[in-house]
């Protein structure tokens, strides 16, 4: 028996998280949730009976900011009656913030950046004990020499354990942390850090370590992962160096990357996207506007001519290739000529999907200093429904091209609607058939009649209707040869 084990029954301590932000949050919930489950915690979905509460928070937007102090704001009336509760604010907006989180949450307990989560189970524990307050933040970008800076921003890459992962079939893997393209509307260069490679041998050992586990598909993670770089001795490794080894990996059957910097979609990744069957045909490439103008301000380091010429060398070298962006609507001084060129590049794209977002001005940003935030809020909103509604309706021509064709499902649940209806249909549960959910390589949802134990297969599905987000289908079973009628005789 372990030797906590016994103050692991002694003491089972409740924990409440909430997770906003990108796949990079959702990577770092998961490991400090089971870096507490190693020191005797259980999850709770009620905050009222939690003994720590988690916020891990993202500064992307101001909306996504304002969400978790209205959040904290609800916990001001149980802090005054339970003083013995941990409230604790980790991820970009706590890097961001600092202490004005105590200033707008003064019965917050803990402010821990991204750079600094492995230190959260020993700062609640001090905390409990009576240590008062704690914040743990890493450097800003100004602070120090950029070595110093990268060494205090640390990646948070403990051993996984299989009962601890949201989905046995699926993980996350970190290849990279932080960002050095300081586009100029961007918080994430300044609460994520220098970017820093991580050696590609704990890479392939972590992945190997996922499909000993029984996990068919990794999702690499980095914010620009295609500029991913490692210099061992005199040899760069680049992202294209690391699929092959991991497309080795017994187990593994799907590799996807995220997110994509339109400059660093180099020929050579492209090949290995192409030539090994594994890497799944879908690329994440945020172009964030279809303007010279607005993309010159954003600092983003490509022209809209650029963007194309990679679109081009996308679909010479991967023909079917799914690919997905990001927008940025009524950026600094954004005419409706440039909103309308948008309009243009994604009528051209015909992307999977477009994740569209109404410009936030950051503050500490260089787009914040330099430019106003001088387009009206309705004005955004308009540019964003024009966008979003042209999308919907490319996704939706794009589906249909899937009805009657065959498709490859992971698949991963129960879909959304099973979900919510399993109490009430007990007929479901009894015949055992249930609407399932997962995706095709090139990731679109599909949804399926079938049955729970297909969780974690990889199945022919054939699709019978499409909606812009969703493909419906059946399972294919193959037919049964004459032979074997033959031997029913
Ligand atoms: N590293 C990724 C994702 C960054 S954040 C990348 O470079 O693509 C995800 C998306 O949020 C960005 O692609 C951008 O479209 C959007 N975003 C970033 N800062 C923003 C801001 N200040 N206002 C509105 N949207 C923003
Ligand atoms: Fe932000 Fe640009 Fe870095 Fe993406 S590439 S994280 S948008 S600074
Ligand atoms: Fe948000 Fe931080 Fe991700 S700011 S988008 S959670 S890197």
């Amino acid at each position: 028996m372990p030797p906590d084990s016994e103050t692991k029954n002694a003491m089972p301590k409740r924990l409440y998280i909430e997770t906003v932000g990108c796949q990079m949050n959702m990577l770092d919930s998961e490991l400090v949730v089971a870096s507490l489950r190693q020191q005797g915690y259980e999850l709770t979905s009620d905050f009222n009976l939690a003994d720590t509460i988690l916020f891990n928070t993202c500064s992307v937007r101001e909306h996504a900011e304002e969400k978790v102090y209205s959040q904290l704001g609800r916990l001001r009336r149980l802090k005054e009656s339970h003083p013995e509760k941990v409230i604790a604010v980790m991820g970009c907006m706590a890097q961001k913030d600092q202490k004005i989180v105590f200033d707008r949450a003064p019965y917050v307990d803990l402010v821990v950046g991204p750079g600094q989560l492995h230190r959260i189970p020993d700062l609640i524990s001090e905390i409990q004990n009576g240590g008062g307050r704690k914040m743990e933040v890493s450097m800003g970008r100004r602070d120090g020499s950029v070595e110093q800076i990268k060494r205090s921003h640390e990646s948070f890459d403990p051993l996984r354990d299989p009962e601890m992962r949201p989905s046995p079939y699926q993980a996350y893997v970190r290849i990279q942390i932080g960002c050095d393209k300081f586009c100029t509307y961007c918080i994430v260069p300044m609460v994520r850090g220098p970017e820093q490679g991580r050696p590609p041998q704990d890479i392939i050992r972590e992945a190997q370590a996922l499909a000993d586990q029984g996990c068919l598909e990794i999702v690499l993670l980095g914010q620009t992962v295609n500029s991913y770089r490692y210099q061992d001795g005199e040899t760069t490794v680049r992202l294209r160096d690391l699929l092959y080894p991991l497309h080795d990996i017994d187990g593994i059957k799907r590799i996807k990357f995220v997110t994509n910097y339109p400059k660093d979609m180099t020929y050579e990744l492209l090949e290995a996207v192409r030539d090994l069957p594994k890497v799944s045909p879908y690329l994440h490439v945020p172009a964030q506007s279809g303007s010279n103008r607005m993309l010159e301000r954003m600092k983003r380091g490509y022209t809209v001519e650029d963007y194309r010429d990679m679109m081009q060398r996308i679909a010479e070298t991967i023909p079917g290739a799914a690919v997905s962006s990001d927008f940025i609507v009524g950026f600094c001084g954004e005419t409706e000529e440039d909103f309308q060129q948008t309009v243009q590049l994604v009528e051209e794209c015909r992307f999977k999907n477009s994740f569209i977002f109404k410009y936030s001005e950051r503050p500490g940003t260089r787009g914040a200093e330099l430019y106003p935030d001088d387009i009206p809020l309705d004005v955004k909103k308009r540019r964003n429904n024009e966008l979003l509604e042209l999308q919907n309706r490319i996704c939706e021509e794009e589906n249909e091209k899937f009805l009657g064709e065959r498709v490859e499902v992971l698949v991963e649940g129960l879909s959304k609607q099973a979900v919510n209806q399993e109490a009430e249909t007990p007929e479901e549960l009894r015949s055992n058939i249930v609407q399932m959910t997962g995706r095709t390589h090139c990731d679109r949802i599909v949804v399926f009649e079938g049955n729970r134990r297909q969780a974690g297969q990889i199945l022919p599905v054939a699709i019978y209707d499409t909606t812009a987000h969703t493909l419906f289908g059946t399972v294919v079973t193959d037919c049964v040869g004459p032979e074997v009628y033959s031997l029913n005789l």
